[in-house]
């Protein structure tokens, strides 16, 4: 295994390792490396739907969308991100977000495996929002200490892409979590931001909470790393240190993935202040 640190903190490149074997001390290796750097980039795998979840279930319990309607034809563990699918496709780009912020229980990590790339575009981008909490001003940081925010499938004026059921959006209500959140293993504190899905800041204003977002994601753009992907790329993020974004694509490239995800233990689930 050979690991390399992109930038400071963020993003780690592992190579020369198969993720479908990959088990024991190697495994454990690689999961903290991925703690710590909060993105983990392993390149060149050549996988089946089968070697993607036993690597991921090893790691974790597996996640599941709550979406039901863009899960497809496979396992529902699995999810085929395409943009060339006649029923959910993927398509253009995607505002900053972290994955399933509206559910009571996130999913700790996404993995996103790249399987057919366009030419032109399509990166997949990510905030380091630990680094961005550290580098706060104290104003800053006092209006984000100690308060709990609002998170949304539905935000007013963001359609989903790919729309949700009436039913499903009922299911969910709106869920409330603190916007500054303690790793669940690392004595680390992050943001937890999704603005894609955020409605309401403590008990400011729609208004006034999209504004202090504007000022967070403004810092939070000075900790990014844009990825190019490379067909063989498996990128591993923890959502409770990172928030993501896609950069558009042509319609006439076709984009393909495979995602996967795994959840934290039962009793760590519900984000804890920090
Ligand atoms: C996702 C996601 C990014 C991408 O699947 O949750 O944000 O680059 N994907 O497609
Ligand atoms: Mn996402």
């Amino acid at each position: 295994m050979e690991a390399t640190v992109l930038q400071d903190n963020f993003a780690v490149q592992i190579d020369g390792v198969d993720l479908s074997t990959l088990d024991g001390d190697g495994l454990a290796e690689a999961k903290q490396l991925w703690m710590e750097n909060k993105i983990a980039i392993f390149t060149g795998q050549d996988l089946n739907d089968d070697g993607l979840l036993a690597f991921t279930e090893r790691l974790g319990p597996l996640f599941v969308h709550v979406q039901q309607n863009i899960l497809g034809d496979g396992p529902d563990e699995v999810m085929y991100m395409s943009s060339m699918d006649a029923v959910a496709p993927v398509a253009g780009d995607l505002a900053w977000h972290s994955d399933q912020s509206y559910t009571p229980g996130p999913v700790f990590a996404t993995i996103l495996y790249g399987i057919t790339i366009p030419e032109d575009g399509g990166n997949t981008l990510f905030a380091d929002l630990a680094a961005t909490y550290e580098s706060l001003p104290d104003d800053l940081r006092a209006k984000v200490d100690n308060v709990k925010a609002c998170y949304s499938p539905v935000k007013k004026g963001r359609p989903r892409r790919r729309p949700m059921k009436d039913d499903q959006i009922d299911e969910l209500s709106d869920i409330w979590h603190p916007l500054v959140r303690k790793h669940p293993y690392l004595d680390r504190k992050a943001l937890y931001l999704s603005p894609n899905h955020m409605t309401n800041i403590g008990d400011l204003s729609e208004e006034d909470s999209d504004a202090l977002l504007e000022e967070l994601i403004i810092h939070a753009s000075k900790f990014v790393y844009s990825h190019r992907w490379t067909p063989g790329d498996v990128i591993m993020w923890d959502n409770t240190q990172v928030m993501h974004r896609r950069d558009s694509f042509p319609s006439t490239q076709p984009r393909f993935h495979k995602r996967t995800g795994f959840h934290l233990p039962d009793e760590l689930r519900t984000p804890v202040a920090a």
